[in-house]
């Protein structure tokens, strides 16, 4: 466990009295194969499962009765034939001792928990399931259809599991500083690896077992590729061309599931052309801008806005925008070159809690999202930043061709937008940076030990071959 068994006693103290009254039901991951029962992919908790029990092992479920304050740890203990294959482990009523909590019980006693609970009319709390095995067993338990499973889930659970995961404690933040660590082994490597005719399949690979040799695995499917402009543009077998960018977007996540998220976009050919150098200045000081603004009190919306007129102003000085900065930022012409959001929360998910629904994550009375206009409506977080949480800072400036055309084709946003000059970047591919940020008591500072070169000196100098 990361921490001492006092910690997930205490997370759950604050949990069952916000909660008040039902009980409230966490499940922890089942095993899930690849392509035949025994043969899995690599296991991987529930993450508000471990914030709250701290146990790594498949198959437990853990109940707490917000009522009474009584406590449940349920799972089958393994028997000897798992023991002959897979060696002896903690008993169940051992892993509830270890994490503080007074009972434990074979998997059939949830079923009489839950329905005596159910007799008695009292509320069942449950978190939004996203495994489908969960929801069968949920639908079992609960006679709840999985189509409803979502809506039926406890709101006021999922509000409080939010609160009190968003804000990361310092043992917390130490683990997702390790996580950097070792992304900064996996970005440094894919930088001195970039080079004209080796493949992008060939440095994610690298970077993947970078994570891997240290007992980790990536923190989402690294996104590799000479078309940065794709989204999620995954390694594909091209070697690597000359004069291109190389934009990688990949994360370590740790055995206790903290996870890392950066991004880099480095020349092929060791050094930017003029009109790489000029973007990509730009999304230096969008990223450098948002470090500026981001303190507790401040709306993520009004960050991610300021990056957004920033960029614009630039993209005007370049000739690519045109017109008022306010204007254009209002209508949402900067989407053309920025259709995502300037960040997420990040923690045990690299979109932190995304599962539990992107709208209590992110938004709140005050701060709704603009689910309308196109980019805005990919913002994940909007509203006012606390102290202790963890943010990524990732502005990106695509030419996307297929969005060039399409806006040039509707006259979208065109009093904005200079389609002759962007024709001209149709070639161009996308730039992003990202960094992990803690929101600190004034202010905020980028995670992980050493950063990651990303201010074009550093990046043109780290990458000159030894
Ligand atoms: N890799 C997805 C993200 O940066 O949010
Ligand atoms: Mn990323
Ligand atoms: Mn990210």
């Amino acid at each position: 466990m990361l921490f001492d068994k006092l910690t997930y006693v205490e997370r759950r103290r604050i949990l069952r009295e916000r909660i008040g009254n039902g009980i409230i039901l966490l499940f922890g991951n089942n095993d899930s194969p690849v392509n035949y029962p025994s043969n899995g992919y690599k296991f991987r908790q529930d993450s508000s499962f471990l914030y709250f029990f701290g146990q790594h092992r498949e198959g437990l479920v853990g109940v707490i009765d917000a009522d009474e304050g009584k406590e449940w740890l349920i799972g089958n203990d393994i028997d000897i034939e798992d023991i002959v294959w897979f060696g002896q482990v903690d008993s169940v009523a051992d892993m509830a001792q270890q994490s503080g909590v007074a009972n434990s019980a074979p998997m059939s006693q949830l079923a009489v928990l839950v329905e005596k609970a159910r007799q008695q009319g009292r509320r069942i709390h449950f978190l939004p399931p996203y495994r489908h095995d969960l929801m069968i067993q949920l639908m079992d338990l609960t006679g709840i259809h999985p189509s409803k499973q979502r809506e039926a889930a406890s709101l006021e659970l999922i509000k409080a599991v939010i609160d009190q995961r968003a804000v990361k404690s310092q043992g917390e933040v130490e683990e997702i500083e390790r996580a950097c660590a070792i992304g900064y082994e996996m970005h440094t490597t894919a930088m001195r690896m970039c080079a004209p005719g080796v493949t992008e399949q060939e440095i994610a690979g690298r970077i993947s077992g970078i994570a891997s040799s240290k007992g980790c695995i990536v923190s989402f499917p690294s996104i590799l590729s000479m078309h940065g402009e794709i989204m999620h543009g995954y390694p594909s077998p091209r070697p690597l061309e000359a004069g291109r960018l190389m934009l990688c977007d990949c994360g370590a996540e740790t055995n206790e599931n903290y996870c890392s998220d950066n991004t880099r976009t480095s020349p092929i050919s060791g050094k930017f052309t003029q009109r790489q150098k000029d973007i990509y200045q730009i999304v230096v000081d969008c990223h450098d801008h948002a470090l500026t603004l981001a303190r507790p009190g401040v709306k993520w919306w009004d960050v991610h806005f300021g990056v957004a007129r920033l960029m614009t102003e630039r993209l005007k000085e370049l000739g690519l925008m045109r017109g008022d900065t306010d204007e254009a930022v209002a209508a949402g012409a900067h989407a053309m070159f920025f259709p995502h959001g300037l960040g997420h929360m990040m923690g045990m998910d690299v979109h932190d809690m995304e599962g539990l629904g992107q709208i209590y994550v992110g938004f709140d009375d005050e701060v709704r999202p603009n689910l309308d206009q196109f980019g805005t409506n990919c913002l994940r977080c909007g509203r006012r930043l606390q102290e202790g949480w963890v943010m990524t800072d990732e502005p990106g400036i695509y030419f996307i061709p297929a969005l060039i055309d399409e806006w040039r084709a509707t006259g979208h946003c065109k009093e904005f937008l200079n389609f002759d000059l962007l024709e001209t970047y149709k070639d161009f591919g996308g730039i992003r940076l990202e960094n992990d940020i803690l929101i600190t008591h004034d202010g905020c500072r980028i995670l992980g030990e050493k950063i990651i070169p990303y201010k074009i000196k550093d990046v043109e100098e780290f990458m000159l071959p030894f």
